[in-house]
């Protein structure tokens, strides 16, 4: 079931996004499921002003990121590890030994995908934060990936590359061809989603994760069959709703 927020720019998406994750970070334990892109970049910058400001601490947080590309070092200036350390986990108090990221960068990947879903059936999820890719992805779960999905190796369409060729200095041929992600099932685990998008470029997405037939063209629609999300978007995201 969907609740929708609307936002008139990114900064006040960003501000209604902080609104529903905050009361989770009170929790005793929260566990939080994190994304990279630039959708969550803005959330990130606010939980950190309110950790400075206002003492909020992290210590009590355990952090799962939703993927890593794979063959990038974890020091690689494009690795999400990189990237939510920089945009997140710096700026805050939350313990490394609360931070879990899937390895990108090892040998046995079939090996890492069961280590890490074995750490993530250990922990439920409180908040899933995540954006949706404008072909409907969500974390790199691409058209076509099975429901019934758990952590695993994803290639990435090349639409999404191109999408995130602007990381990487706009040339596609540098973006990672396969990447390790938490499949559809692992994250429909989550106690609450929160999806975050604005923009254009998502609206056809958007509309097919909360209107579309439920499908696996479209791996957003699972959400449809979740009790529990939030949508923050702005008006351009929300166009074809
Ligand atoms: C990133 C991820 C992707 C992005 C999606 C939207 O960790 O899992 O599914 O959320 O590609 O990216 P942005 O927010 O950059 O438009």
């Amino acid at each position: 079931m969907f609740s929708l927020i609307y936002g008139d720019n990114y900064n006040a998406v960003s501000s209604e996004a902080y609104k529903i994750i905050r009361p989770f970070i009170d929790k005793d334990r929260a566990v939080l499921g994190l994304v990279t892109g630039s959708s969550p970049i803005g959330l990130y910058k606010k939980m950190i002003a309110d950790h400075n400001a206002n003492g909020t601490s992290y210590r009590h947080v355990v952090a799962f990121g939703l993927d890593e590309y794979i063959g990038l070092p974890r020091d690689h200036d494009q690795s999400y590890w990189t990237f939510m350390h920089e945009n997140l986990f710096d700026g805050l108090d939350i313990l490394p030994a609360n931070i879990h990221l899937p390895h990108g960068d090892v040998d046995d990947l079939e090996a890492e995908c069961a280590r890490y879903e074995s750490i993530l059936r250990e922990n439920v999820i409180d908040i899933q934060v995540l954006g949706i890719g404008s072909d409907g992805h969500i974390g790199f779960n691409e058209p076509g990936t099975s429901f019934d999905s758990v952590t695993h190796v994803a290639s990435l369409e090349d639409s999404t590359r191109r999408d995130n060729a602007r990381f990487f200095g706009e040339m596609v041929s540098r973006v990672p061809k396969k990447a390790i992600t938490m499949g559809l099932k692992s994250i429909m685990r989550a106690e609450h989603i929160l999806v975050i998008a604005y923009g254009e470029k998502k609206a056809e997405a958007v509309r097919g994760m909360m209107q579309g037939d439920i499908c696996e063209q479209c791996p957003a629609s699972i959400l449809q069959k979740h009790p529990n999300v939030t949508v923050v978007l702005d008006r351009a995201a929300a166009s074809r709703l």
